[in-house]
């Protein structure tokens, strides 16, 4: 970094060398890892698109409305992050080091809730609900093939006309639907019957619905099942299975799906539902980075 000029000889250059020399006392070294990162790609921004004051404020008006927006209940900066392709990065990035042979992540989206019920194997998730049923099997296995028994599997998911339990007009605030909790049997089996969900708009009437207007971009992801996998010893892990043939499978608006996580329909014979199999592999927690 070496000398900082003097105040009043900074210039659109030396501006960023003087930033980065006031953090220079910092004495957390991740932390001054992350601001001199931050101040030095933030600056090249403003130079680059030479950005004029008007448009900073109304970029700062949108990130406050970003701010207003959300509560306890509605996290539009995280929707800001999922539709700049930001949380998906975070994701790719945490899990680099993750053998090939697992399962990929997706993300945990702001649906998930503590608490669903506990199901036992067969049962359906989907209570009172019109659908086209659907059956969930497969197996949960380490990544040298070993099936694992009593690993848990939360699973949730949108309707046939695309909303979460939390969604739905008559929604009090506790009841859950099609969402539980199961258990892997002795061969690490699991078996789930529900209804096939159905691709569904990112909340789009606040700041980021305007953004993805004004850029050209839809706010819809492509028909998915949540999935986070826990089994005692093994990295837990958060995913999603896509369903193959959606319209917005290669366009998902929070970069979300994965050619590794695109299912296919099997058809059910006569009366059977429609089935997808898939087996998850999780690593082992001493395998981990
Ligand atoms: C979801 O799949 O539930 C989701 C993920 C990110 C933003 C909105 C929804
Ligand atoms: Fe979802």
């Amino acid at each position: 970094m070496g000398y900082a000029p003097a105040m009043r000889n900074l210039d659109q250059h030396t501006i960023t060398e003087s930033a980065l020399e006031r953090i220079a006392k910092c004495n957390n070294p991740r932390l001054k890892e992350v601001m001199i990162a931050l101040i030095r790609h933030v600056h090249e921004f403003a130079r680059e698109v030479n950005l004029t004051p008007d448009e900073w404020m109304a970029g700062i008006e949108f990130l406050t409305a970003v701010g207003h927006i959300t509560d306890d209940k509605r996290q539009e900066f995280i929707l800001l992050s999922d539709t700049l392709g930001l949380s998906a990065l975070v994701d790719i990035l945490a899990n680099r080091g993750k053998s090939k042979a697992a399962t990929e992540s997706s993300l945990l989206g702001p649906f998930f809730r503590e608490g669903a019920p506990e199901l036992a194997a067969g049962d359906k998730i989907a209570r009172g609900i019109e659908g086209e049923p659907l059956m969930l099997s497969g197996r949960v296995t380490s990544t040298d093939g070993k099936p694992l028994s009593g690993a848990h599997i939360d699973v949730w998911q949108a309707s046939t006309d695309g909303r979460y339990d939390l969604q739905f007009d008559n929604f009090k605030g506790a009841e859950m639907n099609l969402r539980a909790r199961f258990r892997t049997d002795g061969e690490g089996r699991y078996l789930i019957r529900t209804v096939k969900p159905s691709s569904y708009g990112v909340p789009s009437d606040g700041p980021v619905g305007k953004m993805l207007n004004a850029l050209g971009r839809h706010p819809f992801r492509p028909a998915h099942i949540h999935f986070i996998i826990s089994a005692s010893g093994y990295r837990p892990l958060v995913t999603a299975l896509y369903i193959d043939g959606d319209k917005y499978i290669d366009s998902d608006v929070v970069f979300g799906s994965r050619e590794q996580l695109v299912v296919k329909y099997r058809k059910g014979k006569a009366a059977e539902a429609d089935a997808i199999e898939y087996d998850f592999v999780v690593e082992a927690n001493s395998q981990s980075r």
